[in-house]
């Protein structure tokens, strides 16, 4: 295991981890200087491609992406989504996280849980792929938005769930939408970092959707805080640039050869 990943693990339960998602190199530019992580989400299927869930995102998109999200990174773990129906088995899964592991030479890949694929996150970790899990809310298998972890059972249910997968190996999991008395129990039985979506600061680390964060996809759920508005900054530029287009005022001879 690299030693990124080790440090990340050595984090738990002494300091917060910082993830968020990036789908390009100009973005993953700016965020390595301020996350531990860097993960290139299938969410990008919503955020980039105004597709209504991510099922139909393929691995060649996945892997162009991370390629660009490479480029801006200097010390964040990169980790890449498995996109659905690329890990359906243990043949299947080892092939296509080896393909983008060698073309994005990202440091680790996430795969969402099923509740029934442990035995690929295992075969992945033998074949020295690190992994991440992710639970609660997982949008490659359900339908319908959920928060999870309202109920003892359901609390039982998804600690037994994360214990499978870090017994599996998996290096860290991401908890989405899991209630907050949840999520503190989760983390209290792992011996791994859990990274919190919309899962309450009792997780060891939080991810967010870059794109929601800074006001780029207007999508802005419970779990999200807008830090900042770029859609307007982009509209309030846009604007600009076309009344001086117009008015012939762009370009002045400083911009001209
Ligand atoms: O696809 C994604 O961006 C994700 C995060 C929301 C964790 O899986």
């Amino acid at each position: 295991m690299k030693n990124k990943i080790k440090n990340l693990i050595r984090k738990k339960g002494r300091l917060p981890i910082v993830m968020l998602t990036a789908y390009s190199g100009s973005t993953s530019k700016i965020l390595d200087k301020y996350c531990d992580a860097i993960l290139v989400g299938d969410s990008l299927a919503n955020t980039l491609y105004s597709m209504s869930n991510t099922h139909k995102v393929t691995i060649e998109m996945m892997i162009l992406h991370a390629r660009s999200v490479k480029m801006g990174i200097k010390k964040s773990i990169l980790i890449v989504d498995m996109p659905l129906q690329t890990y359906d088995n243990k043949n299947m899964a080892l092939k296509n996280a080896k393909k983008v592991m060698r073309e994005t030479k990202c440091d680790a890949i996430k795969i969402e849980s099923n509740k029934k694929n442990f035995d690929i996150v295992k075969h992945l970790v033998k074949s020295n792929i690190p992994v991440m899990g992710h639970i609660g809310f997982t949008p490659q298998f359900k339908k319908k938005f959920k928060v999870s972890g309202s109920s003892k059972i359901e609390t039982n249910k998804l600690i037994n769930e994360a214990k499978k997968i870090e017994e599996a190996g998996a290096f860290s999991i991401v908890l989405e939408c899991i209630a907050s008395a949840s999520s503190k129990k989760i983390t209290q039985a792992l011996g791994i970092p859990t990274i919190g979506i919309g899962s309450s600061v009792n997780c060891d680390g939080q991810v967010l959707v870059t794109d929601d964060l800074v006001g780029l996809s207007g999508f802005t759920p419970r779990f999200v805080k807008k830090y900042s508005n770029v859609a307007k900054l982009i509209d309030k530029s846009v604007k600009k640039y076309s009344k001086e287009v117009k008015k012939r005022h762009f370009p002045k001879k400083n911009n001209s050869y």
